[in-house]
């Protein structure tokens, strides 16, 4: 069965044509540059560049193949950029006539480290649960993937999320959206240390809901007060004390929550699950417990993209979860797990 996955959550308009956990193409049309100039996504000009890149997305990843089913972000994401791809998606199904499957955009991050190649790998089979972390620019979240399409969502961010901070932070120093990857870099340029020793806040809290709006706000007071050139030449270790800031904080919540549930079984997703420090944090932290942590294996499904929708979509498939009223189906830009 052959699924054509549509995401239109946020900034990249995304189209794959997968089968089982297969993705046979895969077509991301990034809006970073339309974006860059205003330091993060404007939705007007998101829904804007998705009404018109749309159709040749789709294209592109369709090429030869006879589409089954056809399934698509209903949420979370930004209204206006949800909406281009339910509509498109609505129109698609009545002109193919094949069936519809609504996919939740959280979801198709947990799956991430499961989608294969063409060729089927990575090979790793699904041996539940797992400890979800959720790390993008919207979302924050702890899960327990307990089994297929069934979820339980034990901490979330009670403001900014982990990308968010680190965008946040960025363009505080003047770094360019996104900044995640900018940050990545020159942190490594001084070995990741952490200078400057920003607070962590709610690291200790015994639930495992997250704060990043304080850490935030301390940093923005702490650059106001040193003078400019002192910004500049310190950029790498004031980005690398953010980032450990951060780091740090999704590190002991999600050890405190592998404590609590007792599954070491660990999955980290989201796009800034592509940084390589965090990698490196959960390796040493899975193999100092013996436990395993997997991570999206190619670097486009880190970030956002329709591939792990039309993954998902076929697991909903198997169990028949097909829209029955188009009409009943609409954007929800806060869906949750
Ligand atoms: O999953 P994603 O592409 O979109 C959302 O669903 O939000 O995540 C984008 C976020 C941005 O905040 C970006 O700065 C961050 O992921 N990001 C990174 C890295 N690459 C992207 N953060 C840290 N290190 C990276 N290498
Ligand atoms: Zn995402």
């Amino acid at each position: 069965m052959k699924i054509l996955a549509i995401d239109t959550s946020c900034d990249e308009t995304a189209a794959a044509i997968t089968e089982e956990r297969k993705v046979l193409s895969n077509v991301i049309y990034s809006q970073i540059l339309l974006h860059q100039k205003w330091g993060g996504v404007v939705p007007s000009i998101a829904k804007r560049a998705h009404e018109e890149r749309i159709d040749f997305v789709i294209n592109k990843a369709i090429k030869q193949f006879k589409i089954n089913a056809i399934a698509v972000t209903q949420g979370p994401g930004l209204a206006v950029a949800l909406e281009v791809g339910i509509k498109k998606a609505k129109e698609l199904t009545k002109k193919l006539k094949v069936k519809l499957i609504t996919v939740n955009h959280i979801e198709g991050h947990l799956y991430s480290p499961f989608v294969q190649n063409k060729k089927g790998n990575p090979k790793i089979d699904f041996q539940f649960p797992y400890l979800g972390l959720v790390v993008s620019g919207g979302h924050t979240e702890l899960v327990i993937f307990k089994d297929h399409l069934n979820y339980e969502v034990i901490g979330s961010t009670l403001d900014d999320a982990a990308g968010e901070a680190l965008d946040k932070a960025g363009k505080l120093l003047g770094l360019g959206y996104p900044a995640g990857p900018v940050i990545e870099k020159l942190s490594l340029q001084v070995k990741n240390q952490d200078l400057y020793k920003f607070p962590r806040p709610m690291i200790n809290s015994k639930d495992f809901n997250f704060s990043f709006s304080g850490l935030k706000t301390a940093f923005y007071y702490f650059l106001k007060k040193i003078p400019e050139n002192k910004i500049t030449k310190n950029l790498n270790y004031l980005a690398s004390s953010f980032q450990n800031a951060v780091f740090d904080t999704l590190m002991k919540k999600t050890e405190k929550a592998i404590k609590y549930t007792g599954i070491k079984k660990v999955i980290v997703v989201g796009g800034v699950s592509a940084n390589m420090d965090l990698r490196k944090r959960f390796r040493s932290l899975l193999k100092k417990i013996n436990g395993e942590v997997l991570f999206p294996s190619y670097k486009y499904l880190s970030g956002d993209n329709a591939a792990m929708i039309g993954v998902v979509a076929y697991y909903k498939a198997k169990k028949n979860l097909y829209v029955e009223n188009f009409d009943l189906i609409d954007r929800i830009p806060r869906m949750k797990l």
